[in-house]
């Protein structure tokens, strides 16, 4: 199992979300964030400073999948995500973990059981 964590535009979740249901990937969760990639945000210069990096609102999503629904996970944000014709700085970035465990509260059911479809 792994936890797929993606840090994405806001305004992409529903295309987002579309390309994930399309591969049967329900199951998520979504929180408002702020981050910085490597362009640090972006600096303004006021009153002849530079002034502090920014951080940017982003959303990040967290979804537990089995092994059989990471590439087809992964694939689906990349390409919902991305925006134009070859992407621009900012379109996110995605983090594959390795998941221990997972419990379903209701029935106690845990392994992939349990966040399978
Ligand atoms: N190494 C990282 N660790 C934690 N969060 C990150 C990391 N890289 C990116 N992020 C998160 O992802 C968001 C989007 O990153 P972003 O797409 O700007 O990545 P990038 O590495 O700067 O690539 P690009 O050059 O395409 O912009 C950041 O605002 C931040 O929230
Ligand atoms: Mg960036």
């Amino acid at each position: 199992m792994k936890l797929i964590v993606a840090i994405i535009r806001p305004e992409k979740l529903d295309d987002v979300q579309r390309a994930l249901a399309e591969r049967d990937v329900y199951l998520m969760t979504v929180t408002d964030v702020r981050g910085c990639g490597r362009q640090r945000g972006y600096t303004e210069v006021y009153r002849g400073q530079e002034m502090q990096v920014r951080l940017l609102p982003k959303l990040k999503l967290e979804i537990g999948v089995n092994e059989a629904f990471v590439d087809a996970t992964v694939e689906a944000i990349v390409h919902a995500a991305r925006t134009g014709e070859t992407g621009n700085v900012g379109d996110g970035k995605i983090f594959v973990l390795s998941l221990e465990d997972a419990i379903r509260i209701r029935t106690g059911e845990s392994g992939s059981v349990a966040i399978g479809p």
